[in-house]
């Protein structure tokens, strides 16, 4: 009987329960009503005699007092959760995947966009050389960009810097393919302002160029007005005469948003000493390119006021953009 009792003991000792159905295999195990092991013994009891069934009647009570403890114990660490309860009823936890960074999702749909009527798509990198970045693009030496105090320099003799604008791309595409070809390029690129809820050190634009035979400034105003009305529908563009070094003639694109105009991009011919600095032949081939401001076209489309937020990484804040608009 006491070779019995140890083992009995043991077993309760040492039996592993992890779910409320090992919990309720176990207490039948040993307190079922008709087979349960103690209650056996209980009934046993009855056969011994009134000596020993005192003494044996202690240690079983004992031992239906540990079932019982452990059981209780279980059954909180079941609710304190150190058990898992396996509910095929309960709502999975959701998987929190995040979300493309609405900036990202502007490039994605960009990229759609273009892509569409034949451009390709290629990176630049985002430490030029004075060269790509001015030089070539016929940005003269007193340009204020040049200057220290707008353009992040590397390196000096030789200039290396981080690029202030994406036509840089257009200059290490040119000199690699021969025309025709049409390109899209966009990433980021720093200029040394002050920063404003308006203006950051860094910012993403979008180049675009497109250079064959007789290409003409109509063939820019409708790419343009072909990415516009794919990202807005119906929107109010214009078209004003501006300046840069690399085209000729160059304008600018304003959009009409919130009743005023808000300038978007700046746009042109390429100019006939940016062909040649790449050895395309300006009396065969023309072409126009166009650079973007991805934050200044994300300000519309969501609204935004203050276009540092993109970089805060508030989760709060990101999470709200759906790949949709
Ligand atoms: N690179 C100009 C800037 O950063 C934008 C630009 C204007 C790009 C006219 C072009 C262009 O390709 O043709 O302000």
């Amino acid at each position: 009987m006491d070779k019995k009792i140890d083992k009995i003991k043991e077993e309760i000792k040492c039996y592993h329960m992890k779910t409320y159905d090992d919990l309720e295999t176990f207490r039948i195990k040993f307190l079922g009503k008709k087979k349960g092991v103690l209650t056996i013994l209980f009934q046993e009891l009855k056969k011994i005699s009134l000596h020993k069934r005192k003494i044996f009647g202690k240690i079983i009570n004992d031992l239906k007092k540990e079932v019982q403890k452990k059981i209780f114990n279980y059954k909180n660490d079941i609710t304190n959760e150190k058990i898992i309860k396996y509910d095929p009823t309960i709502p999975g936890k959701s998987i929190k995947i995040g979300s493309i960074h609405p900036l990202s999702i502007i490039q994605n749909r960009m990229i759609d966009i273009f892509i569409k009527i034949g451009f390709t798509y290629v990176d630049g990198t985002e430490i030029e050389d004075d060269w790509h970045n001015f030089t070539a693009l016929n940005i003269p030496i007193y340009h204020p960009s040049r200057d220290m105090q707008d353009t992040f320099f590397l390196q000096k003799n030789p200039d290396i810097l981080l690029r202030t604008h994406t036509s840089s791309v257009q200059i290490r595409y040119m000199k690699k393919h021969r025309p025709p070809f049409r390109v899209l390029s966009i990433g980021k690129v720093y200029r040394n302002e002050t920063i404003s809820s308006h203006s950051n050190f860094m910012f993403h634009q979008a180049e675009g160029f497109y250079i064959d035979k007789k290409v003409s400034f109509s063939d820019l105003k409708q790419t343009i007005h072909y990415l516009i009305t794919s990202f807005f529908g119906k929107a109010r563009i214009r078209f004003r005469p501006s300046y840069f070094p690399f085209t000729e003639p160059s304008a600018e694109v304003d959009i009409y948003y919130n009743s005023g105009w808000l300038e978007i991009m700046g746009c042109g011919m390429i100019d006939p000493k940016v062909l040649k600095n790449v050895d395309i032949d300006s009396e065969i081939y023309s072409g126009f390119a166009f650079g973007l401001g991805i934050e200044r076209l994300s300000l519309i489309i969501y609204n935004i006021k203050d276009i540092r937020m993109y970089f805060d990484n508030d989760v709060r804040f990101l999470r709200q953009f759906k790949s949709e608009f």
